[in-house]
């Protein structure tokens, strides 16, 4: 069977990751969380104290590292820089306050889609982010636009950090979530919008497995068109 592109964009908390990995397992796909790698080049430019308002700097310090993601056993995929387990560290705070600036310059989004274009290059992939369908995968076979109301991703999250016994109040998140979103529609280069030919889904009222099999629906259509039709 041929090996599909499958590109999701959309903006924080709309549930990329969650159902992208959903995809990618039910397929037997690689996932990859193209934000974990600006969180992990902000991350990295934080520790060593690189000047985040400064592009020569921050793309030195990208071709300097390797950042990398593995999966062991039925765990869920973890993030590495260099060989440092980052997976938590880079879902802190200040990154999250800081990725959308690091990841404004054109050379750091550069390089970061030259890596994710390599990776994607034989197909057999899910990647999720804000300009997958845009520019890192524009020949996707599946593009699709994932939204849900700025009320429910704030609760989202809101729920999602008070498990991780994170404190931050629901008011703080959905304003970092609001400038976040902000920052990353507006930017001049790569800003988060939908593909031409990409597919809007709105989760608002839809729970983590409808929505996978609202895409796995999607994706046999596009596989078997005909079929489809009788
Ligand atoms: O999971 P969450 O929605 O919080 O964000 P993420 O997917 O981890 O992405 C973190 C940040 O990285 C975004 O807010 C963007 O600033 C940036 N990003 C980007 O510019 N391009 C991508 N393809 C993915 C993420
Ligand atoms: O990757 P992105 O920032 O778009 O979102 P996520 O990290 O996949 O999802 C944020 C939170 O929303 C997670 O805790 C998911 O379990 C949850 N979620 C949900 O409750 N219902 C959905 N339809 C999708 C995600």
């Amino acid at each position: 069977m041929k090996k599909m592109k499958i590109a999701i964009d959309g903006p924080a908390s709309a549930g990329k990751s969650t159902i992208a990995k959903k995809v990618a397992e039910t397929l037997g796909y690689i996932y990859l969380d193209t934000g974990a790698m600006y969180r992990t080049l902000t991350y990295a430019a934080l520790s060593n104290g690189t000047d985040l308002q400064n592009e020569e700097a921050l793309s030195k310090l990208l071709k300097g590292i390797s950042i990398t993601f593995s999966t062991a056993g039925n765990e869920s995929q973890r993030v590495f820089l260099n060989d440092e387990d980052v997976t938590e560290s880079i879902r802190s705070e200040v990154v999250t306050q800081k990725v959308s600036l690091v990841s404004s310059f054109a050379k750091v989004r550069e390089e970061m889609v030259a890596r994710q274009k390599k990776i994607a290059h034989s197909g057999g992939v899910v990647m999720d982010g804000r300009d997958i369908g845009t520019v890192v995968l524009p020949d996707a076979e599946v593009k699709i636009f994932m939204t849900a109301s700025a009320e429910e991703r704030a609760q989202r999250r809101y729920k999602e950090n008070l498990a991780k016994g994170m404190t931050t109040s629901l008011e703080e998140l959905t304003e970092d979530m609001k400038l976040r979103d902000h920052l990353d529609s507006t930017r001049a280069i790569s800003p988060l919008k939908k593909a031409e030919d990409a597919i809007v889904l709105d989760s608002t009222h839809l729970d983590i497995e409808e929505v996978v099999e609202r895409i796995l629906s999607i994706i046999k259509e596009r596989l078997n068109p005909l079929q489809t039709l009788n």
